[in-house]
C-alpha cells in the first residue's frame, strides 16, 4: 500500500504510463485505466486536442471521481489549414500511417509552404480546477518519407535546426525535443510543487 495520493492518466497505453511513472513516482501513485479495469472506447469528438484530451479526463473524473489527466496529440501543417490536426491519427479514413503520409504529401504537393509543428496537449482534472499543459515542436515536411525511427509522421517531419526526419535521427534526440516531452515537462513541474 501507499500513502501518496493517486493519480489517473487516462491512457491504455502502457508506454506512456510508464514513462511517466518514473518521472513523478515519489509525489503520486500514478495509475492507468488498466488498473481500474476500464476499457471502453471513450469519444474524442470535440474537434481540438484540447476538447479531446478534457473530454477524456472528465469521462474518467466523473466515474471514478479520483484525480486525472488525459493526453491528446496531432500534426499541424500551415498551409493546408492546420490539417491533419485533430485527426492526424486517422487522416486518410484509417490508421494506416503509409496512407496517411502518403495523403498528407498529395496534399501538400506543388506547395512551397512545408512548415508544420506537433502538438500535444495535457488536460488535468484534480478536485478543485482543471488545468492544460502543452508542448509543441516546430519543424516542416519532408517531400518523401525517410527513416524507420518511430511512428505516426515521425519519417516525413524533419524538427527545426536539423536536416533529418524523426524517423532518421536518433531515439534519444526525439526525446529530448518533442511535443510530447516539452508538454510532460510542464505537467510534471506543475505536479511536483502542487498537493493533489
Ligand atoms: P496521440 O494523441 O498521442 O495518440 O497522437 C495522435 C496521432 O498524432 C498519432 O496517431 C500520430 O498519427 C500523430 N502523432 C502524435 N505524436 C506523434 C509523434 O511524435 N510522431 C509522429 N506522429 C505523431
Amino acid at each position: 500500500m501507499t500513502d501518496l495520493p493517486t493519480l489517473v492518466f487516462a491512457t491504455q497505453n502502457q508506454g506512456k504510463l510508464v514513462e511517466l511513472k518514473g518521472l513523478i513516482s515519489q509525489k503520486v501513485h500514478l495509475i492507468s485505466l488498466n488498473e481500474l479495469n476500464f476499457d471502453e472506447d471513450i469519444p474524442e469528438t470535440t474537434g481540438t486536442l484540447e476538447g479531446n484530451a478534457h473530454q477524456k479526463a472528465s469521462t474518467i473524473y466523473k466515474r471514478f471521481g479520483k484525480p486525472c489527466f488525459s493526453d491528446d496529440s496531432g500534426l499541424f501543417v500551415n498551409a493546408i489549414d492546420g490539417a491533419p490536426g485533430v485527426d492526424s491519427a486517422h487522416y486518410s479514413g484509417s490508421r494506416d500511417n503509409e496512407k496517411n503520409i502518403a495523403l498528407l504529401l498529395k496534399n501538400l504537393d506543388q506547395i512551397e509552404d512545408r512548415s508544420a509543428y506537433f502538438k500535444t496537449v495535457f488536460c488535468l482534472i484534480t478536485h478543485d480546477n482543471t488545468h492544460y499543459f502543452e508542448g509543441i515542436v516546430k519543424g516542416s515536411i519532408a517531400n518523401h518519407p525517410r527513416g524507420d525511427n518511430g511512428f505516426g509522421y515521425d519519417p516525413i517531419f524533419v524538427p527545426e535546426g536539423y536536416h533529418q526526419t524523426f524517423g532518421e535521427l536518433d531515439k534519444e534526440i526525439k526525446k529530448s525535443l518533442s511535443h510530447r516531452a516539452r508538454a510532460t515537462q510542464s505537467l510534471i513541474e506543475f505536479l511536483r510543487k502542487t498537493d493533489l
